[in-house]
């Protein structure tokens, strides 16, 4: 991940390559979302789209949405049947309402969470259903510790603003109901998350949170990533397996 202009830039083909779990682990999210056959369905966030596919082979018109053009072109050469669009969530606009808003491991990247949650009420129509799973308070916090510490140790004043928005559980509750959602259930958890290989950590910090290492001269980012790695060795690598410390807030809400 890079950040150009201010905005991140995906790199597709690694997300795709190592991190599969994202949307493996999201499988139960559908579950919840439960789509019938024939319900409009959006896919917020949907990266390369294979949950959009799984809700598609439920039966559901769904459309994929996302802000990040590498990832709309992987979705659509990957399922070039599906329909998937390339939009800012909080300027979304559609001419005819959707059954439901479906959205995993995505809403932690849209800071403007407000002007997100009031797009989605608008896009749903009465009674639709807003079905989600992001980041929580205390979200990676041992992972974003280490980085920041290594980071600060080259370059005090080279940790970048947050780019990432892990809400408190009342925090997020109040703040759907405020934009006209009605909260049903909510839940934060802890979910440990496996990583693929003995290179997973570096390979997870370099796809999601490599614009750290870019405040730093070029020279300098292998040996702070590795430092970074044999930092967090001790906490989370466990019997060759490492271990990400995810805490996930899971919502279900209905469009009052
Ligand atoms: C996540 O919780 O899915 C996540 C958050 C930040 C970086 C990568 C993943």
């Amino acid at each position: 991940m890079m950040v150009m202009a201010g905005k991140l830039t995906w790199d597709a083909e690694l997300y795709e390559a190592r991190h599969g779990f994202v949307w493996e682990l999201g499988a139960g999210l559908v579950d919840l979302l439960d789509p019938k056959p024939g319900e409009r369905i959006l896919d917020l966030g949907c990266g390369p789209g294979q949950l959009t596919n799984t809700i598609a082979g439920r039966g559901a018109a769904v459309m994929g949405l996302d802000s990040s053009p590498a990832m709309i072109g992987q979705a659509r050469q990957n399922f070039p049947e599906l329909s998937f669009i390339l939009e800012d969530a909080a300027a979304m606009e559609f001419d005819e309402p959707f059954d439901a808003v479906f959205s995993n491991a995505a809403l932690h990247w849209m800071l403007d969470a407000e002007g997100v949650a009031r797009a989605i009420t608008r896009v749903l129509r009465r009674g639709g259903r807003f079905v989600a799973e992001l980041g929580g308070k205390r979200n990676i916090r041992t992972i974003v510790t280490a980085i920041e510490d290594t980071v600060a140790r080259y370059a005090a004043g080279a940790i970048p603003l947050a780019r990432t928005y892990f809400p408190a559980l009342g925090e997020y509750s109040a703040l759907l109901e405020g934009c006209g959602l009605e909260v049903r259930t909510a839940q934060l958890f802890d979910r440990p998350t496996a990583l693929e290989g003995t290179d997973g950590m570096a390979n997870w910090i370099r796809q999601f949170k490599w614009y750290y290492f870019e405040g730093l001269p070029a020279q300098q980012r292998k040996q702070a990533l590795e430092e970074t790695v044999d930092e967090l060795r001790p906490a989370l690598y466990r019997d060759g397996q490492w271990i990400a410390d995810y805490r996930r807030l899971r919502v279900m809400a209905v469009k009052e």
